[in-house]
């Protein structure tokens, strides 16, 4: 039914393109290691086909879940970025076995519900999902255990798990909103908590310290954000229930190892889907990507603009769907879109990179009701607006969102990314129809969830 629902299948796929797919499926990125600033000169098209790297919070949760539970999990096609490798690490320092096989298979073998004490603060780098969904993991856990992360994720809210996870009876200690997160656990009970922000990362923190709880959880969200957690913890074997008005979820649950294939990020295809839209003859097919209907709004997007979009195969993997999308550009070029209220939450990784090509639309690009990307690896709607005006475009900032008039011609520029990989990521997209070139100063930013990306552009873009 979802599958009908939301796609409607391709009906071409020219024989070259095919070869082309192939070549790239089969050849492995030449370098993963990006240089701190990246060149992107014009581009005349992109056409190719590409196969992503697993999804970064699918990965997450499958490598909290696979510590957590009883048994040994094993998973492919694990995301590449060093946001879910700082989740791994933490699982390892908690005393679950990971061993990462030739074959490119993960194998965890789970602390079955008890983790053991960390010797030290446990590293979540740059990722905040990882500080805020193991938060609930470790706060049913009979000791002190603290999460530490880098500059950015040091200055990012921690008051939003703090206050549920006190609820539930948690003392989680915090230096004025923010990490080192100090998490005395102990035993805990279920909570009824509507969520103030919409935020799964938040949403998550609850359903796992609520598998651990005491009775029942519930959780309320003002937005139905990306429900990763909830398939996957059905994968693993919990039962939880979802109906209007929430998500429940009886404590005392024991998880199973799972064999799993990670469905390919669709927040990293977003770049490639948007850059693929800058050019009316382009022609890219990217495989095996989720397509997880709570993360797909962008292809609604997408199509407003004019982008064609087909899907050519789709399948369903631990009850994510995954398949194949074909973009072919507009002959008549992009429209504009405005993105406000629950889509802005839906669509909040994707909206840099929405953005970023907004002066190439007829119509521009209005975004509202997306407060949050203040607060994302660094000030996303103040980064977009300042990096827009260096390459000569118009741009109104506001405190939830921007206006990005369209018909604009940009010109290449210095960027600052940041150390934000989806700025980075989202202005390289930008430089392809710039006049002159475009160095991306922070580049190197790109590995926090897409290390193969630069190397993956160049693939794909004519000259
Ligand atoms: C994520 C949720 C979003 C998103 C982040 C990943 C997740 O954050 O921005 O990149 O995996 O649950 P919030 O939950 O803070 O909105």
């Amino acid at each position: 039914m979802r599958q009908q629902k939301a796609f409607r299948i391709g009906r071409m796929c020219e024989k070259h393109l095919k070869e082309k797919i192939f070549l790239s499926q089969t050849k492995p990125p030449t370098s993963t290691t990006v240089p701190a600033i990246r060149e992107i000169s014009p581009a005349s098209n992109v056409a190719g086909g590409l196969r992503l790297p697993g999804d970064k919070s699918i990965s997450h949760r499958y490598a909290m879940l696979a510590g957590f539970a009883e048994g040994r999990s094993r998973l492919s096609n694990f995301s590449s970025g060093a946001d879910p490798h700082s989740t791994l690490a933490c699982v390892e320092q908690l005393g679950a076995q990971v061993e990462r096989g030739d074959n490119g298979i993960l194998t965890i073998t789970g602390c079955a519900g008890t983790f053991q004490t960390p010797e030290a603060a446990l590293d979540c780098g740059n990722s905040g999902s990882t500080m805020r969904m193991m938060a609930g993991l470790l706060a049913a856990q009979p000791f002190r255990s603290t999460l530490v992360g880098d500059e950015s994720l040091s200055r990012r809210p921690m008051e939003r798990i703090r206050r549920p996870l006190a609820a539930m009876g948690a003392k989680v200690d915090l230096t004025d909103g923010h990490a080192p997160v100090t998490i005395h656990g102990g035993p805990l009970q279920g909570v009824d908590y509507q969520t103030p922000i919409a935020s799964a990362q938040v949403k998550t923190c609850l359903l796992f310290a609520g598998l651990q709880a005491s009775g029942t959880t519930q959780v309320h969200e003002p937005v139905h954000t990306r429900d990763h957690s909830e398939l996957a913890l059905r994968a693993f074997g919990a039962q939880l229930e979802r109906d209007k008005s929430g998500i429940r979820i009886e404590g005392g649950q024991k998880l199973h190892g799972i064999d799993a294939a990670v469905p390919g990020d669709l927040s990293s295809a977003a770049f490639f889907l948007c850059a693929a839209a800058l050019f009316p003859e382009s022609n890219l097919v990217l495989s095996g990507v989720g397509l997880n209907p709570t993360r797909a709004a962008l292809l609604d997007v997408l199509r407003t603009l004019g982008v064609r979009l087909n899907v050519l195969e789709l399948s369903e993997q631990h009850a994510e769907l995954v398949g194949t999308l074909q973009v072919l550009g507009s002959p008549t070029g992009l429209q504009g879109a405005e993105i406000t209220g629950a889509l802005s939450a839906q669509l909040i990784d994707e909206l840099p990179v929405l953005a970023a090509i907004g002066p190439y639309t007829r119509d521009g690009i209005r975004i509202r009701d997306a407060r949050e990307l203040r607060v994302k690896e660094s000030d996303r709607i103040a980064l977009v607006a300042s990096n827009l005006r260096a390459m000569g475009a118009k741009v109104e900032e506001f405190e939830d969102g921007l206006d990005v008039p369209g018909g604009q011609h940009l010109h290449g520029a210095n960027i600052d990314a940041g150390d934000d990989h989806r700025i980075a990521m989202a202005f390289a997209v930008a430089a392809l129809r710039a006049t002159g070139n475009t160095q991306i100063h922070g580049a190197a930013s790109a590995a926090i969830s897409f290390p193969e990306f630069f190397d993956f552009l160049d693939r794909v873009t004519e000259r």
